[in-house]
């Protein structure tokens, strides 16, 4: 029999040949958003290295849904084009594709993180940012409040970033709904503190988040997977802010307007105690929304070894294993998985004489 890790799992119209996905990288690598020779060689080696599904970094719907001037993008027809043949590469390997699309909101207008990761004011290169509230996300700078017209401005965006996704031939689409960025901006009262009916109740404070499901659902082949990524918990005793309950309960509306997946993820407004951070830290929220919902989750955050991700699968405590800083130091560590678990390996034949399984006869 298979390990669990090597079975495959099918979401819509997509199979996956295992449970193994890249976890979204920001690469800082794309000037006015376009990916190249990197993210060719960067996401081809890990297709290569046998890895299931691979999203993409965080890749923004406008230029203003950027994090530094260096970040991905799908807002024109230049970008679907550049994106084009990353992915048929990934595909061509047998492993499948999805585009993360978001939005920075407040936490945008950054330098590379090369250059130090500070606020860029709009007169050295960097733009206005906005978000939920006029508060302040980076401790540089204070955003702007949207209006409710702005709003609706941005998830007509991110239809219009799916659209692309799908004509850039993506398998799949994950909305960024985490680490402190836009959704996450609107969903957690902590930087939400607005009146109106983005802001206040749980169900208002949501809506943003529900409404571009609902209008991204409404572009996108049927067949398609929509993954979220959460922020699952805000790492904070505050009582107002966001919990795994929260989640939980958020998780059962997402299922509701056609999302597939959620992928567990935290934090973004502040750091967890360094305590609470060691191996697997992060799998009982995948776990525990699985359990309470019967949603399909990913776990993601410090698993490192192949017997650490098998256990997840065969313990159900989630359905994905997302490996980020592991699958950089090894980009065929699904390859190696596969020799340590006793799966049959499915590298390239032009690879063969160095995987025994694969030996010409
Ligand atoms: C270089 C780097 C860039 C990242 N960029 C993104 C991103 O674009 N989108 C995202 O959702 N998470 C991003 N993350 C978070 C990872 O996807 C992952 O959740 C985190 O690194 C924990 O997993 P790990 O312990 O396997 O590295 C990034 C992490 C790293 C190390």
């Amino acid at each position: 029999m298979e390990p669990h890790l090597f079975s495959p799992l099918s979401i819509r119209s997509v199979q996956l040949k295992n449970r193994l996905v890249m976890s979204p990288m920001q690469q800082y690598s794309s000037p006015d958003g376009l990916v190249g020779a990197w993210h060719l060689v960067h996401l081809g080696s890990r297709a290569v290295g046998g890895i299931g599904l691979i999203i993409t970094e965080a890749t923004a719907v406008s230029p203003e849904g950027r994090n530094t001037p260096f970040d991905t993008g799908l807002w024109n027809e230049a970008q679907v084009e550049a994106w084009r043949p990353v992915v048929r590469f990934v595909q061509d390997q047998g492993a499948k594709i999805a585009v993360q699309l978001w939005h920075a909101g407040g936490k945008g207008s950054h330098a590379h993180p090369a250059a130090g990761f500070h606020h860029l004011p709009p007169d050295q290169g960097g733009w206005i940012t906005k978000s939920a509230s006029a508060v302040s996300l980076d401790q540089q700078h204070t955003p702007e409040a949207l209006t409710v017209a702005e709003i609706q401005t941005l998830i007509a965006e991110f239809a219009q970033g799916a659209r692309r996704a799908v004509q850039a031939g993506f398998d799949a689409i994950e909305l960024h709904a985490g680490h402190g960025y836009l959704f996450h901006q609107f969903y957690s009262a902590l930087a939400n503190h607005r009146t109106d009916d983005y802001g206040g109740s749980f169900d208002n404070r949501v809506q943003l988040l529900l409404q571009t499901v609902q209008a991204i659902r409404a572009v996108i082949p049927e067949a398609m997977p929509l993954l979220v990524r959460l922020s699952a918990v805000d790492f904070s005793a505050e009582a107002h802010a966001w919990h795994l309950a929260d989640s939980v309960r958020l998780t059962r509306l997402l299922q509701q307007h056609g999302v597939d997946v959620v992928t567990a993820s935290a934090g973004g407004f502040s750091a967890p105690e360094k305590s609470q951070v060691g191996p697997l830290y992060q799998v009982p929220y995948a776990e525990k929304i699985r359990a309470e919902t019967g949603v399909l989750t990913g776990a993601v955050g410090l698993i490192t070894t192949p017997q650490q991700a098998n256990d997840l699968i065969a313990n159900g405590q989630a359905d994905l294993v997302l490996l980020a800083r592991e699958l950089l130091r090894d980009p065929y560590f699904p390859l190696r998985a596969a020799a340590v678990l006793g799966a049959a390996t499915a590298a390239p034949v032009q690879y063969g004489r160095a995987f025994p399984t694969h030996r010409p006869h």
